[in-house]
């Protein structure tokens, strides 16, 4: 027999497709351990108004247990007749308790205060998993980054040859990023640690609860300021839903790269065999799947974010039954970041660079050209004069195919009266990278440095 929450107004139930359209418990049933969480500091605070004896409270507590226990085992299940996850765990404890103890526990609560408390709640914990994560990655990239502290490699910017940096400084540069994500989850859990238990269906209860002692006892700072608000906003859920697109689109940024390495014509990378795929036809493929599957996956939960927010553009206050669309989509994008992190970190984790390709690249395409520029203003020539001089060093080597440190003495002192021999010792990728030593930069002690101070805030965490 099918327990509705609503029945006293209706003489018939639902129809077949109202209620089809209505179930969310194919998606909301992962809230149960919470509502059942908030069940228990709901008993207690009903106890302490004086609406429930004190063996009451324990037959209470004694049948939540149960319901706990047998949710956790899989013996209490939602059925199809449930509309949603509160509705099912309403019936279950009314099967053990009984109705007339069971039915006192809705007092001074509503299945709108309840869902934005524990959705909350969930979302908390999946923030936690995935900061856990995201670190697995960071960890990854660290890893990478001391095996070749003294690999090079052409810096780009728009993808063309631009500065000689090291591998270190560029794999670190991604590390960095992702601890802003981090950082982004954490900023949120103080917004999102305020709940909104006792706010009831919009206005509050009036049977002197306390909203105070439910959010303690749930593990949040305190308890909303507006009932109203509490019941309606769902903004910890949109910007929850940005954190993790940011970082997603983060993850993609790197997987662009492992993807453009792993190219013949780059040949940066080799993919170890656990963590690439190959063709069903072409035998000699081996694809970065992974790497194309976290860019893939990316659009999906930008997706996720975009979607939210429309949803919750045009809603007035308080609660809409729109809002039962706003837990798949986040619920999707951290179900699609635990599948990515474990084999992202396997992935990067594994890369074998190219130490000696990456070298040999490292000053083609004229990258030292600033170096020459950037020496001639040490001798006291203006920038601007320095940077044209230079340019005219490029175009004198390109013109007869040679590198930028194979010029003549004769073609550099024709170039600029400036430019003599000695402009020799920055024209090669290690005097260039070492060169670059104010914080931040690319010479091997800024970055061991950056690397030390990278490490210490891992180990905050
Ligand atoms: N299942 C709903 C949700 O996820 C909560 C139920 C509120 N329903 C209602 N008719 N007020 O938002």
């Amino acid at each position: 027999q099918p327990v509705a929450l609503w029945g006293g107004r209706f003489a018939s139930g639902p129809a077949e497709a109202m209620a089809a359209l209505s179930a969310s418990t194919h998606f909301d049933w992962r809230l149960a351990p919470y509502d059942i969480a908030g069940s228990r500091a709901h008993a207690r605070v009903l106890h302490r108004a004086g609406l429930l004896t004190g063996d009451e409270l324990d037959a209470m507590l004694a049948a939540l247990g149960t319901l706990a226990d047998d949710v956790a085992s899989g013996a209490f299940t939602p059925t199809i007749a449930d509309e949603d996850v509160h509705t099912a765990l309403e019936r279950g404890l009314l099967e053990r308790a009984g109705a007339e103890l069971g039915g006192k526990l809705r007092a001074g609560r509503s299945r709108n205060d309840q869902v934005a408390t524990l959705f909350r709640m969930w979302l908390r914990d999946a923030a936690r998993r995935v900061v856990a994560g995201t670190l697995d990655v960071v960890d990854a990239l660290v890893a990478q980054a001391d095996r070749y502290p003294d690999a090079v490699l052409p810096g780009r910017t728009h993808l063309q040859h631009a500065q000689p940096v090291l591998l270190a400084h560029h794999l670190l540069a991604h590390a960095q990023s992702l601890l802003r994500d981090v950082g982004r989850l954490r900023d949120w859990d103080v917004r999102a640690a305020e709940s909104p238990y006792g706010s009831g269906a919009l206005a509050g209860s009036s049977l002197g609860l306390d909203p105070e002692a439910v959010a303690e006892e749930l593990g949040f700072t305190t308890s909303v300021e507006n009932s109203i608000d509490g019941t309606a906003s769902r903004d910890f859920a949109a910007e929850f839903a940005f954190a993790v697109a940011m970082l997603s689109v983060n993850l993609s940024r790197i997987a662009e790269e492992v993807i453009i390495w792993n190219t013949a014509e780059f040949g940066y990378v080799t993919l170890d065999d656990a963590w690439a795929t190959g063709s069903s036809i072409m035998p000699q493929k081996k694809n970065p799947d992974v790497a194309e599957l976290t860019r893939g996956k990316s659009g999906r939960l930008i997706g996720n974010l975009t979607g939210l927010l429309a949803t919750l553009k045009a809603q007035p206050l308080a609660y809409n039954r729109d809002l039962q669309e706003d837990k798949e989509p986040v619920f999707d994008s951290v179900e699609q970041l635990e599948l990515l992190f474990p084999a992202i970190a396997g992935m990067l984790g594994t890369l074998t660079f190219h130490t000696e390709r990456l070298a040999e690249l490292a000053p083609a395409g004229f990258t030292l050209a600033t170096d020459i520029a950037e020496w001639l203003v040490r001798q006291g020539v203006p920038f601007r004069s320095a940077h044209e001089a230079a340019g005219e060093c490029v175009r004198v080597a390109e013109g007869r195919a040679a590198g930028l440190d194979e010029l003549t003495d004769d073609e550099l002192a024709k170039i600029h009266p400036a430019l003599t021999p000695s402009v020799r010792e920055v024209l090669t990728v290690e005097g260039s990278v070492s060169s670059r030593d104010a914080r931040g930069g690319t010479a091997p002690a800024r970055v061991a440095e950056q690397r030390d101070r990278l490490v210490a805030r891992l180990a905050e965490h």
